[in-house]
């Protein structure tokens, strides 16, 4: 038993890494955006990581081919990936003793002797089993930004069955200093007039060691800078943060997994996605205790569809526009989608100061129940209790509702618009959306400097959005263009 816990572990992982020409890189998390990059052309790995150097990783993990080396013989055949796939035919090879779970040290792995082929055609990434991840603070140093990450590679598939239990638990409410509150929990007031039952109580919970965890928290899986990524039948649970994110990828499907942490866990998104474009994501079930599906700055042709989301606060776009940054997002569809008993349905939130645009977003199809706000648009997000009021603002135009549909608990529709920059072609058609009193106060519909056209009537009536466009230019600056 090492210093971490494998209590539980039942791993029986054969993972193999397609890896033509490409890199799967080690990767030192830290604050900002560093990452240490192997030289080796042919490399793989599957790693936990920790702490400022590699060598001092707590973690077990896997990797291949070698760093920086390339393999000497050719791999053995991999297994045969297909129906009903239990596992290879011939026996598991088991790493040495002490150097998978030795504990204390990071491991190493040679995916090629777990029948890699890693020629490029070969469909030869499964995951089974689980994956369990330490809790004890020990084990996470100073913390580490994420757990599990793919880096530079071209053509990844991860498949299986297999579960990533990333034991958030211990993290959720571990964050005193973690005061960040989705700004929409505002907008929701109990009946009783107790606080929003969103905020969790700040109750350090400790490790199992006994020490709180690192304030910093990690995704559990992410790929990075990768073209045409699938990740598909593998469950994410329970991550400390977010569970699957894709930053700067271009080409990534997503299908029939899941992602599973309780509603009340903070600031686990389900999938987030950053900077990436052609993204696809559909037959997918996300549960978790933030978005079900974030989509940030840098994203276009994003493609969503047959997702259950909830608990969860829904699909979104943003916050965009932090700290005055510019935001360019474009080109987003969403739907055939059920939301149950979600905080937000169907939401694009942004920063006051921010520049840029969101241009070009469907939501269609969105069958909500008991959802608190199916339908937000917030430029005016702020997760503290005051942010300063500011003109510039992230544009938005061309955001079209159809077919949203079902129950909602407090409000149906709130779109908040800046003043300065109104939202222009917002269209609504097929609304029909029916309250149900819960614990909260029930509100029509807001509109606030929105545009835009009703297609058809909706229920409720949605009086308050202005028909055409505004009278006066925008006001929009050369930092607006995308
Ligand atoms: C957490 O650990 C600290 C320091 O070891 C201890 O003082 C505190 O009582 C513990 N709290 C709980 C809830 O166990
Ligand atoms: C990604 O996949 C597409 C379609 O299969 C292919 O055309 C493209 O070349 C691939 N991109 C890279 C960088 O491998
Ligand atoms: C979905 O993934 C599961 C493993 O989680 C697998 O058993 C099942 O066959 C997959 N279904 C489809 C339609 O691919
Ligand atoms: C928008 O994204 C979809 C994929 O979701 C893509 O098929 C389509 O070509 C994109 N449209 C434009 C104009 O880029
Ligand atoms: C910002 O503007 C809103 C609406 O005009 C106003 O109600 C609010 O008091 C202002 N806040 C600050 C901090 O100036």
């Amino acid at each position: 038993m090492g210093r971490f816990s494998l209590k539980g572990l039942t791993l029986f992982l054969l993972i193999a890494l397609l890896v033509w020409s490409s890199t799967f890189e080690v990767c030192n998390a830290r604050r900002g955006k560093h990452w240490r990059q192997s030289r080796g052309i042919t490399s793989a790995s599957l790693s936990k990581k920790k702490g400022k150097t590699h060598g001092g990783s707590h973690h077990q993990g896997i990797s291949g081919g070698g760093r920086g080396s390339k393999p000497t013989k050719s791999p053995p055949p991999a297994p045969k990936p297909g129906k009903g796939y239990k596992g290879p035919k011939e026996p598991t090879p088991v790493p040495p003793p002490g150097k998978g779970f030795s504990g204390s040290h990071g491991a190493v792995f040679d995916v090629l002797h777990f029948g890699a082929k890693g020629d490029g055609k070969t469909d030869d990434t499964k995951l089974e089993g689980t994956i369990i991840a330490p809790t004890s603070s020990d084990a996470w140093g100073s913390g580490l930004l994420q757990w599990l990450e793919f880096t530079k590679l071209r053509g990844i598939t991860i498949k299986g069955g297999g579960i990533i239990d990333g034991q958030g638990s211990v993290w959720w409410q571990d964050s005193p200093f973690d005061d960040s509150t989705d700004s929409e929990a505002r907008l929701i007031v109990p009946i009783t007039d107790e606080p929003p039952t969103t905020v969790n109580p700040r109750i350090p919970i400790n490790s199992t060691l006994g020490r709180k965890m690192p304030s910093i928290k990690p995704t559990a899986l992410r790929f990075y800078g990768s073209y045409n990524v699938t990740v598909t039948g593998i469950t994410i649970q329970n991550s400390p943060q977010c569970h699957l994110k894709f930053d700067n990828c271009i080409g990534v499907q997503v299908y029939n997994m899941t992602t599973n942490s309780p509603g009340d866990s903070l600031n686990t998104d389900g999938i987030h996605l950053q900077n990436s474009k052609d993204v696809l994501i559909h037959s997918t079930n996300l549960a978790c205790g933030d978005d079900c599906v974030s989509i940030q700055t840098g994203c276009s042709n994003v493609y969503i569809h047959n997702v259950n989301c909830g608990p969860g606060h829904g699909i979104s776009i943003g916050g965009l526009g932090r700290d005055n940054t510019k935001a360019c997002v474009s080109n987003i569809t969403v739907r055939d989608i059920m939301m149950h008993n979600t905080m937000t349905g169907v939401r694009i939130k942004t920063w006051q100061g921010g520049s840029g645009s969101v241009q070009g977003v469907l939501f269609s199809n969105i069958q909500v129940s008991e959802v608190q706000l199916p339908i937000v648009i917030d430029q005016f997000y702020c997760d503290k209790s005051t942010c300063k009021n500011q003109t510039s603002a992230v544009s938005l135009s061309g955001i079209t509702y159809e077919r949203i549909r079902g129950t909602y608990t407090v409000k149906p529709v709130h779109l908040a618009c800046s003043d300065s920059l109104p939202c222009i072609d917002v269209t609504l058609t097929a609304i029909q959306l029916k309250p149900i009193q819960e614990r909260y106060h029930l509100y029509d519909p807001f509109c606030w400097q929105t545009f835009g056209e009703l297609s058809t009537p909706t229920v409720p009536p949605i009086g308050c959005l202005q028909i055409g466009k505004p009278s006066s230019n925008r006001i929009q600056s050369d930092g607006d263009t995308c």
